[in-house]
């Protein structure tokens, strides 16, 4: 499927299905307006009759309609038209593909982009648009042995749109979302540690910008990993700890911006394990990993004039006769040592040694993503990320982008009273706050080993997808407002 701009007057549109809004309370979008007069009333006749609700989510799809020249029109419902925000323009683009997607078209026209959002001002439209009808033609049963019909058009187009380089920029955007929900999804016996090591390997002979690392656990532990590989050591498969670095900056000694990404490929808890009971959503426990993919793909397919070093953090959490114990003292890359009170906490273990590393290439900023807390879930649900930093011009400027993005994070506080939760007679920190503020205390105990620079965590246990609705599988969320960060960056 293919996304591309046209200027073709409405009524003259060739194509399989032309899409345009209606309001409710009987208010046409200025492309209804423009299909009424040349189908002689016909849109204003079915608002007259009550079969066109105009509520999100109602749509009507005619065939053979005269006076214009697509084989189909579908009408979508957009709501009021003073209530339309970003993530409503999202959901009808959405729900417009839910009408068609079974349906033999080649060509779809979506004549949408000139609706006005109530929310947000800087809203790239085209992006958003493109992101939806992307997402409503995703499909989560590629594994299936017999699978629904369901054909995917050879080009989506939208009327209006102008800006070439906006609709590169969202294929470049795209192209990296599907990476992140591919891996997201992908169960726990096919996505490894291994797999995403062969991943980000394949990503650097694809791209001669992306350089990729692979640091296996024997020379991890000559390096010191020993929070990161305690993680692994109950699991069969090896743990992989994974550097790439995209090149993009004219200067080539321009300071990174550095990711790390929590890649847990299945967390069962280990010794202090979960109950069975929706266990197996913990397959989407690399989805900070995913993200983290994502985000260098999109990089490497716009041209990023940025550069960014990436660690991706992989290993399965499982129980057996060598796994990590409550109790056990660690010593992290940095040097802190960590009393382990619940193996379950094994994000956290993970990630401070790659936020140790990240340090050694001396990064202008460092941003981590993981599906780190239940309690996250809690606090945010799906709608927010969960964001903590120990820079607030940082903090404010990703808040600013997941808004711009509609991709949206919340910030949570990370006071220094709540550090006191961590501490620990037997070590310097230990690995869990007991239960309040549960985010925050996971949030904490990054904060020790990120002394070094401005940095931010994204807790995106709610908002990677996979808890809520099982269906929908991963969102591949935090990628958008990571790309719109890393694009407007000076
Ligand atoms: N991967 C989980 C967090 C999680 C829970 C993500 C639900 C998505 C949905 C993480 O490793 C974990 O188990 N955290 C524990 C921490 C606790 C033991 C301090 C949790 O949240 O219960
Ligand atoms: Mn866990
Ligand atoms: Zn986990």
């Amino acid at each position: 499927m293919k996304f591309s701009l046209t200027q073709t007057a409405l009524e003259q549109t060739k194509g399989d299905c032309l899409v345009v809004a209606v309001f409710e309370d009987k208010e046409l979008s200025n492309a209804a307006a423009t299909i009424d007069k040349a189908t002689k009333g016909l849109i204003s006749r079915l608002l007259e009759r009550g079969d066109l609700p105009g509520k999100i989510g109602q749509n009507l799809l005619i065939p053979e309609v005269e006076g214009i020249d697509a084989e189909r029109l579908l009408l979508v419902g957009a709501g009021a038209k003073d209530k339309l925000t970003d993530l409503k323009f999202k959901g009808l683009h959405q729900k417009a593909i839910a009408s068609i997607k079974e349906l033999p078209l080649t060509r779809v026209v979506f004549d949408t982009l000139d609706l006005a959002l109530s929310n947000n001002p800087n809203a790239d439209k085209l992006s958003l648009a493109m992101q939806a009808v992307d997402a409503g033609y995703y499909r989560v049963d590629g594994l299936k042995s017999s699978k629904k019909a369901q054909l995917t058009p050879e080009v989506v187009e939208f009327v209006g749109g102008e800006n070439r380089s906006g609709l590169e920029q969202a294929t470049a955007l795209l192209a990296g979302m599907n990476l992140t929900r591919d891996l997201g999804n992908a169960p726990g016996n096919i996505c490894t540690p291994s797999y995403f090591a062969k991943t980000a390997l394949e990503l650097a002979s694809e791209y001669d910008s992306i350089k990729t690392q692979i640091i296996d656990e024997e020379e991890g532990r000559e390096l010191g990993f020993n929070a990161f590989l305690a993680v692994g050591q109950g699991s069969e498969e090896p743990s992989k700890f994974i550097i790439m670095q995209y090149q993009g900056a004219d200067d080539k000694e321009e300071a990174p911006i550095g990711l790390v990404g929590k890649g847990i490929s299945f967390d069962s808890g280990g010794v202090s394990i979960k109950p069975s009971e929706g266990m197996e959503g913990m397959k989407y426990d690399m989805c900070g990993a995913a993200s983290v993919f994502g985000v260098i793909k999109a990089a490497a397919e716009m041209g990023l004039k940025k550069n960014i070093v990436a660690i991706v953090v992989s290993a399965e959490n499982m129980p057996d006769g060598k796994a990590l114990k409550p109790g056990d003292i660690l010593t992290s890359y940095s040097g802190l040592t960590i009393e382990v009170i619940n193996t379950d906490a094994e994000g956290r273990l993970a990630l401070c040694d790659g936020l140790g590393y990240i340090g050694k290439f001396n990064p202008k900023v460092v941003i981590d993503m993981a599906t780190l807390t239940g309690a996250c879930v809690v606090a945010l649900g799906e709608h927010n990320t969960g964001l903590m930093s120990n820079d607030d011009e940082l903090a404010q400027t990703l808040l600013q982008a997941g808004k711009d993005a509609a991709d949206k994070a919340w910030q949570l506080p990370l006071d220094e009273e709540y550090q006191e939760q961590i501490d620990s007679p037997f070590a310097d920190i230990a690995n869990t706050g007991g239960k309040p503020a549960g985010s925050i205390t996971a949030g904490c105990f990054l904060s020790r080993f990120a002394k070094e620079y401005a940095w931010a965590h994204l807790d995106i246990a709610g908002s990677a997808g996979g808890v809520f609705d099982k269906k929908k599988g991963a969102t591949a969320r935090p990628v958008p407002l990571l790309m719109r960060y890393l694009t407007s960056l000076k």
